[in-house]
């Protein structure tokens, strides 16, 4: 008996097999989640096993796909408390394999491409999915075919092909990366790993919400900030919830999940507060936290409605206060963080002082990636922190060019 039962639509309900390569769902292009038999697994899978085993995402291999793992070393990442403020932690997905988060859901999508014997893999990404995909592709030894807007980051572009990757810089967004990875795939025989357009990222995604709650002793937090582009993340954590329960880990309690977007692409916070079910393409969409920069998502009505089945907030943060969170973690947490996400820091700051969550609240931020693989897009950064640091000007006046 496999573990994957089969996998369901999220709009329909539609049951599919698991056996063979799926997409979307046939009748209405629906989000499919794979399914487990969580009651037999009860039986035999409980926290306690837990102990001794790898410390990355397939520990919980329970509720993974049944495959031989593709792994990098991905998952159980730190989660740190915070030195400023008492009762919060910093989930640190930057010391992921490929520095972000996304390795998680390429290992799922990567693992389950090799079980099913895919050679050619295509995706469009905001830059660290490709990198990511690039990796896990490398490992497993299948193509990997990346579409990027050509403004991405550097490091993403240079990891990929150092991986050896196909590139093809895209002179737009990632909107149009997907565009063309669906002109192309089916003369070029690609296997199409677009955010939520196979059933498994939301697989590997969905362990940080295995991991929250493990490492906070399975009791959930009051918050849990995600800084939100396709959504992955949140989606697969709000899964992961429901499979703890079912399997009796955790009771019917659940975080208040907060999506942060920037305000330059903000098109779940613009539906949110519109009170929408779904979000529309976001017009001219600039932000310097490139993972964020995704005008629409394909599963925004699943985000819209975790936000509100958890009592949840959309919140939208400057470019200017990202920056600023980024300098002001690297100095007060010694976390250099991706502006995607210190974007969680500038939304844990307005939502405390609007009075949304105060001191008691136990709340994680999720740092999606690191800062490391920003240093040619962070540049302004720098430029504010020599503003606001007149030592650093002054030591550099001694030794040097800063
Ligand atoms: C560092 C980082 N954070 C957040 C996101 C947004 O992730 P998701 O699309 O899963 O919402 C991305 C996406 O590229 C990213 O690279
Ligand atoms: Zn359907």
């Amino acid at each position: 008996m496999p573990r994957i039962t089969h996998l369901e639509c999220t709009r329909c309900g539609q049951k599919l097999s698991a056996a063979t390569p799926q997409t979307v769902c046939p009748k209405d292009g629906g989000v499919l989640y794979a399914r487990y038999d969580l009651k037999a697994i009860k039986g035999t899978f409980s926290p306690a096993q837990l102990r001794g085993r790898a410390c990355t995402m397939w520990r919980y291999a329970d509720v993974m796909p049944e495959a031989e793992p593709v792994s990098l070393g991905e998952g159980f990442t730190p989660i740190l408390p915070s030195r400023e403020y008492l009762n919060v932690y910093i989930k640190d997905e930057g010391l992921n394999p490929t520095g972000s988060f996304k390795a998680r859901g390429l290992s799922a999508a990567v693992t389950m491409a090799k079980h099913y014997g895919l050679k050619k893999l295509a995706i469009p990404s905001a830059g660290n999915a490709a990198g990511a995909l690039a990796a896990y592709a490398a490992a497993a030894g299948i193509e990997a075919h990346i579409f990027m807007p050509k403004d991405v980051p550097m490091a993403n572009r240079i990891e990929s092909e150092y991986y050896g990757a196909y590139v093809t810089l895209v002179d737009g967004l990632i909107s149009d990366c997907a565009r063309m990875v669906g002109e192309h795939k089916q003369i070029e025989g690609w296997f199409d790993v677009s955010t939520l357009k196979e059933p498994f990222r939301v697989e590997g995604k969905k362990t940080m919400g295995y991991e929250v709650a493990e490492q906070l002793g399975w009791r959930m937090p009051q918050g849990i900030i995600y800084p939100t582009g396709g959504g992955v993340g949140m989606i697969g954590m709000w899964k992961a919830f429901d499979e703890m329960e079912q399997l009796g880990w955790i009771g019917p309690e659940r975080p208040q999940m907060i999506t942060v977007q920037s305000a330059g692409c903000a098109p779940i916070v613009k539906a949110w507060d519109e009170g929408k079910t779904a979000a529309e393409m976001w017009p001219n969409a600039a932000t310097k936290a490139a993972g964020l920069r995704v005008p629409k998502a394909y599963g925004d009505y699943l985000i819209l409605d975790i936000l509100r089945q958890s009592g949840g907030a959309a919140v939208a943060v400057t470019d200017e206060e990202i920056l600023d969170a980024v300098h002001h973690w690297a100095r007060v947490e010694g976390i250099f963080a991706a502006p995607e996400g210190a974007a969680a820091l500038a939304a844990y700051r307005k939502l405390r002082e609007n009075g949304f969550f105060d001191g008691e609240d136990t709340v994680v931020l999720f740092n999606t990636g690191t800062g490391l693989k920003y240093l040619d897009t962070t540049e302004d950064c720098r430029q504010h922190s020599r503003e606001r640091l007149p030592t650093s000007r002054q030591i550099a006046g001694i030794i040097g060019p800063y």
